[in-house]
């Protein structure tokens, strides 16, 4: 696999260290670092900014020019021709499917949406003004109580059914968990419905009365699960590898998944760009926002800015733009003043040099809180709704690990506690 080489050596070591360099089909080479440990050595490399931490053939991300393929087909492609779940079957095979396979995949999909009814018990623990991210990492977790049926890991058909499982289930529960929050009844899902007609139904329907969703609105829904599918080793698909490659349960991995993506420096930003956009508040304050993003003494951040890996645009921000605009236009509320701040604050920011000069640029999550709470969605469902989407990449990438032989996974450490010392006597 390896015909390069790279070269190390160190002051005070004679022996020149040889290390493979492996090349994939895109991106970057690689330098294979694990004969290092057998002398001595670790790598080093907190937040793991340049570290390989695996073969991977789902998503391919080259931050430098803004690029995003799935299964080699450019994001921008796939946001204008597919939809989120054929960009499902796309993550979880590798290949686009054809109309038969579609609607085989679509009808199974169909097949799994409603949860065992003793799931809904577990929501009457949480108090009703719990965060939904809260009840959601929980209920999904306790989906591991269920379906030993299928939970041979190394089985690829058992894998498979458990995707099928967490793509159909999680915007029941994503439902239920806002439902719950305002104290109306579970909706059940409808099988006459595609996939984001039924999450809205699930959402907004209620028993009184019948549900028609807007199309637009709906297909801005779908839109967004796609946009936000999948995204190579981020940190909430990295937990999700870590965790699987213990052999632990696959609803319990996609709870760890759910709860690293809560954060506001990954999916908690989008919820967070909200809230900062209602902060700022009006336009006159965004200088003084800016000038706070870019104080080191401050911890505020220009949320839903900047990426540990896109250095240019991030290509899924262009078509969140272009879809809030679609939305905003569809609604009547093109002059939404959030929408104002977040346009104004986006050319403010990509003309100050602090910002040019770190190559920081609007994400996925600057726009998307802007079009879900024009579709009616309330602010702390956002993440909800990024988990809700990310669960098909996070269960890609967790049946892809366990596709081929692999090791648990287990970092190092630079040590700088006390040395050895004895436990004084009495
Ligand atoms: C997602 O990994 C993924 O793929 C994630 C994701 C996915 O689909 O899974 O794309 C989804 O999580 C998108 C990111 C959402 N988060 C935010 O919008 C929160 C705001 N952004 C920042 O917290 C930050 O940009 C991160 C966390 C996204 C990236 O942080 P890094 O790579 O660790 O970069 P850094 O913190 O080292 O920043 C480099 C410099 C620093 O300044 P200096 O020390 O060089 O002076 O840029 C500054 C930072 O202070 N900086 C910002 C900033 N982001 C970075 N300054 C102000 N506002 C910001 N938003």
């Amino acid at each position: 696999m390896a015909d390069k080489k790279a070269r190390l050596t160190i002051d005070g070591i004679d022996e020149v260290f040889e290390l493979p360099v492996y090349s994939g089909t895109m991106g970057p080479d690689v330098v294979d670092v694990r004969a290092l440990t057998g002398k001595g050595l670790f790598t080093y490399d907190p937040g793991f900014v340049s570290t390989a931490a695996c073969d991977s053939s789902i998503t391919y991300i080259d931050g430098g020019k803004g690029v995003l393929l799935h299964g080699g087909y450019p994001i921008e492609q796939l946001a204008e021709n597919s939809d989120y779940l054929e960009t499902c079957y796309l993550l979880l095979n590798g290949e686009l499917p054809t109309a038969e396979q579609k609607q085989t995949f679509v009808n199974t999909v169909k097949k799994h949406t409603m949860v065992h009814e003793q799931m809904n018990h577990f929501f009457n623990g949480f108090r009703r003004d719990a965060h939904p991210m809260s009840i959601m990492v929980g209920v999904v977790g306790a989906l591991s109580a269920f379906y030993h049926d299928s939970l041979d890991i190394d089985d690829a058909h058992h894998r498979e059914v458990c995707a099928y499982r967490l793509i159909a289930k999680m915007p029941t529960i994503a439902a239920m968990c806002y439902k719950y929050s305002i104290g109306q009844p579970f909706q059940y899902p409808r099988n006459d419905l595609d996939y984001a007609d039924n999450f809205l139904q699930m959402m907004y329907g209620n028993p009184c009365e019948d549900y028609v969703t807007n199309p637009v609105l709906a297909k801005a829904m779908d839109k967004i699960f796609l946009l936000h599918a999948d995204h190579e080793q981020n940190a909430s698909t990295s937990t999700v590898r870590l965790a699987g490659s213990s052999g632990a349960n696959p609803f319990a991995c996609i709870a760890s998944g759910i709860a690293a993506l809560w954060g506001p420096a990954h999916g908690g930003a989008n919820e967070a760009v909200l809230t900062m956009l209602n902060e700022i508040g009006d336009e006159a304050n965004i200088e003084e926002f800016i000038v706070r993003a870019k104080d080191p003494d401050d911890s505020f951040r220009l949320m839903g800015f900047g990426h540990r890996v896109y250095r240019n645009f991030d290509p899924r921000a262009k078509v969140m733009k272009q879809t809030c605009d679609e939305v905003l236009a569809e609604l009547g509320i093109e002059n939404d003043p959030l929408l104002k701040i977040a346009k104004r604050l986006e050319q403010i920011a990509l003309e100050d040099e602090y910002f040019v000069e770190r190559k920081l640029y609007p994400n996925v999550d600057f726009y998307s809180g802007i079009i879900l709470k024009a579709i009616g969605i309330p602010t702390n469902m956002f993440t909800v709704i990024f988990a809700l989407s990310r669960t098909i990449g996070w269960i890609s990438h967790w049946s892809e690990f366990h596709s081929s032989p692999n090791k648990i996974g287990r970092p190092r450490q630079l040590y700088t506690g006390p040395t050895q010392r004895d436990y004084p006597t009495k």
